[in-house]
């Protein structure tokens, strides 16, 4: 707000050169005065949140290792966010927020309550691995009394064609958000916030957020009960995933998830989850969605959408046993894992798959999995 207020007051600036000269003294010396204020507040307003917000939320945890899931972990990423300055957190999108929504879904989320919302991140082009998900889980927007919707989160194209397309997409199915960010690999980041930005405007009352990959089969009839479950036990600060410990940048320059030490100088990075999937409770996506605008922008969006806001949150991430699977090993077998991921990208085995999921849920039995 204030820097838009003090751009305003230097345009007033270079209008005043046509007044007279004793006037224009005056005048200047009032736009200097208000000029040099505005930058007060505005600094002000940016060592509030540096420090105040920052330090309450990790001060009880700045020792050099920590115990977390038993396992001993540096902590000397801390000073990513600690010790930042204030032109790290300008970023339009990533800390202000200014996301606009080109394409976007009807108002279901207003009329219906959601248990369940899957956000899904699939890239501009892909269509095929869209339809497939609508072919198979995705069909299934009841179950057991509870209501799911899917969403595909996309970023912006420069191709007219292909943004056509996609525009005639929506309006047969209305499952597509788009944000004002180009879709590309290393924009996830933009993708990550631009989902909690939509999420907390359009669909609040969800009870669960459930992100996942295009490439992932998730086993609604194992899920739902697991969720209940957690209702009914009144667990909240859900963040749920296969978590990664200890993992270190890529820095080697070829790689493709190359990190160079002035974009992260530590030698591990957060506990974080994987990115094909995660779940979280709404009131953890609340919560991330403010803690954005005082983290700097980092490209790895597991990282920073599921390893630095939950850390400065202090929100423990929680491994289910049955968490996730490959998918090729378990067609046609007793499918007792949440989600699971098609890592050689068969899409016959996605058909496979869903048919073995009907299959055992038509066979009614209660389940014999042990995962809760
Ligand atoms: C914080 O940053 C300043 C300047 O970049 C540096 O001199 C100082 O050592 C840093 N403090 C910590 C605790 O890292
Ligand atoms: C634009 O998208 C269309 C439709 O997906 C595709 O056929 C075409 O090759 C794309 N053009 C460019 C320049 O990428
Ligand atoms: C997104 O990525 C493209 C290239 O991959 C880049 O030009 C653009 O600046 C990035 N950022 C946003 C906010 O779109
Ligand atoms: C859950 O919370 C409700 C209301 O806050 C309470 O009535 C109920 O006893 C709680 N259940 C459990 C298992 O703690
Ligand atoms: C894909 O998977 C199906 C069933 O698992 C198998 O019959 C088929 O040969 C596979 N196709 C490829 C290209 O690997
Ligand atoms: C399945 O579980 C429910 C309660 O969860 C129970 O009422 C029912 O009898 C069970 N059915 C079988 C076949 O075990």
């Amino acid at each position: 707000m204030s820097s838009i207020k003090c751009k305003r007051v230097m345009n007033g600036f270079q209008r005043i050169n046509v007044i007279p000269k004793s006037k224009k003294l005056r005048t200047t010396i009032i736009w200097v005065i208000l000029l040099t204020i505005c930058l007060l507040i505005f600094r002000y307003k940016n060592i509030k949140i540096d420090q105040k917000n920052i330090q309450q939320l990790v001060s009880h945890r700045s020792v050099q290792l920590v115990k977390y899931k038993g396992q001993t972990i540096g902590t000397e990423f801390e000073q990513f966010y600690m010790n930042v300055s204030s032109d790290k957190l300008m970023d339009p999108l990533i800390h202000k927020h200014q996301y606009r929504t080109f394409l976007n879904t009807g108002n279901e989320c207003k009329a219906k309550h959601k248990f369940i919302l899957v956000f899904i991140y699939s890239a501009t082009y892909k269509f095929d691995g869209r339809q497939i998900i609508r072919n198979t889980f995705g069909s299934i927007s009841n179950f057991a009394n509870r209501d799911i919707q899917y969403v595909f989160v996309l970023g912006q194209t420069n191709n007219d064609t292909l943004q056509g397309k996609i525009e005639k997409e929506n309006v047969r199915y209305k499952d597509i958000i788009q944000g004002n960010f180009i879709d590309s690999y290393k924009n996830l980041t933009y993708k990550r916030v631009f989902s909690l930005f939509w999420i907390n405007k359009y669909c609040k009352d969800a009870i669960y957020v459930i992100k996942i990959d295009d490439d992932i089969t998730i086993n609604i009839p194992l899920l739902i009960p697991y969720l209940n479950n957690k209702i009914n036990k009144n667990i909240t600060n859900v963040l749920e995933c296969f978590t990664i410990f200890r993992s270190q940048p890529y820095r080697r320059p070829r790689s493709k998830w190359y990190t160079p030490l002035s974009d992260y100088p530590f030698p591990t990075f957060p506990p974080y989850c994987a990115g094909p999937s995660s779940i979280m409770s709404i009131n953890v996506i609340r919560r991330m969605y403010k803690a954005t605008s005082i983290v700097p922008f980092f490209w790895l969006e597991d990282v920073y959408g599921s390893g630095f806001l939950p850390w400065i949150l202090n929100i423990e991430i929680v491994q289910p046993i049955c968490y996730i699977k490959d998918m090729h090993q378990s067609v046609n077998k007793k499918p007792c894992h949440f989600f699971y991921i098609n890592n050689i990208k068969n899409v016959s085995d996605s058909y496979e798959m869903w048919r073995t999921l009907e299959t055992d849920n038509k066979l009614k039995q209660n389940h014999t999995c042990k995962c809760w």
